[in-house]
C-alpha cells in the first residue's frame, strides 16, 4: 500500500485525478471502476475539468462499485443517478460504456454474475476509485463480508443507513440492501485508489491501513493488493501510528 497523507482532502482529490488523468492519457480505453458518496466529488470535478482541457474520455468504460437495491435508476438518490449528475454528464463517455448495477434487477444473481462477466470482457477494471464506510466497508461490503466475496446482493448496517440518512428526506426511506461487487471483485482491480477524508473516517481508516486484515474492516483487505494507493487528509489520519512517516512520504515522492 501506498499511503498518500494530504495536508487537505483538495490536495489528496487532485493528486488522485492526476493519477486517473495520466492513466487515461496513456491508455484511451482504460477501464474505470468508480465509487459514489461525497468524497470522491472533488475528484470527479477534477475530471471533468480535465475533459473540458481537452482530455478525451470517449473510450473509457466504467464500472461502478454498487447500487441500492429496490431503486430504479431514475430515482433521486439512485447511485446511477448521482454518477450522470456528477460525472457521466459532463464527459464525452459513451453511456453505453457507463455500468452501475441495476437496483431493480428481477434475477439478482444472473444480474451479479453478467456485471461481472462484462467486467471481464472488458480486460478487468484497471483503476478501482474507493472510498470507505464509517464502519470500514468498500463499496457495500460490510464487516463480515467474505474477503473472496463476489457481486452479489448485501444487506446494510444499521451504521450505514444512518450515515446515508443525510441523503434521503428521512432514514426509514434509506433501502436496506444493495447490490455490491464483492471484495474479491474489487481486489482483482490492477490499481485500487482509495479516498478517505474527514474525522468520522479515522477509526475505520486504522484499522483498514494498521490493523490485521479481516472480513471485520473489509477495507482492510487492500493490504492484500499489490498496487493500492490511498490518499488521506489529516483528520482522517488522526489515529494513525505511523502518520509522521505517511507524512514524509507524501511530500518526498519521486518526480
Ligand atoms: C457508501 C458507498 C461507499 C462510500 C461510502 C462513504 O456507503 N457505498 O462506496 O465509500 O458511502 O461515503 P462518503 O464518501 O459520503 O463518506
Amino acid at each position: 500500500m501506498d499511503i498518500i497523507l494530504c495536508p487537505t482532502a483538495e490536495e489528496a482529490s487532485l493528486r488522485a485525478a492526476a493519477l486517473i488523468t495520466n492513466a487515461v492519457r496513456a491508455r484511451p480505453a482504460t477501464v474505470l471502476g468508480l465509487a459514489t458518496g461525497s468524497t470522491p466529488l472533488r475528484l470527479y470535478q477534477a475530471l471533468i475539468q480535465a475533459c473540458r482541457d481537452g482530455l478525451d474520455f470517449s473510450r473509457v468504460r466504467t464500472f461502478n462499485l454498487d447500487e441500492y437495491y429496490g431503486v430504479a435508476p431514475d430515482h433521486p438518490q439512485s447511485y446511477r443517478r448521482f454518477m450522470n449528475e456528477h460525472l457521466f454528464d459532463h464527459l464525452n463517455l459513451n453511456p453505453a460504456n457507463t455500468r452501475v448495477p441495476d437496483g431493480l434487477a428481477r434475477d439478482v444473481a444472473a444480474h451479479c454474475a453478467a456485471y461481472e462477466a462484462e467486467m471481464r470482457a472488458a480486460g478487468g477494471v484497471d483503476i478501482q476509485v474507493l472510498g470507505i464506510g464509517s464502519d470500514g466497508h468498500i463499496g457495500f461490503n460490510e464487516p463480515g463480508s467474505s474477503l473472496a466475496s463476489r457481486t452479489r446482493l448485501v444487506a446494510l448496517t444499521p451504521q450505514t443507513v444512518s450515515d446515508n440518512a443525510r441523503f434521503f428526506a428521512t432514514v426509514d426511506e434509506v433501502p436496506r440492501h444493495a447490490i455490491s461487487m464483492g471484495i474479491g471483485t474489487i481486489l482483482e482491480a490492477k490499481r485500487c485508489v482509495m479516498l478517505c477524508f474527514g474525522a468520522n473516517k479515522a477509526k475505520a481508516v486504522r484499522a483498514a491501513l494498521e490493523g490485521g486484515i479481516s472480513q471485520f474492516t473489509p477495507a482492510s483487505a487492500l493490504q492484500m493488493h499489490p498496487d493500492t494507493t490511498v490518499f488521506l487528509d489529516e483528520a482522517a489520519a488522526a489515529d494513525l501510528q505511523l502518520k509522521e512517516y505517511y507524512r514524509w512520504s507524501a511530500a518526498n515522492q519521486p518526480a
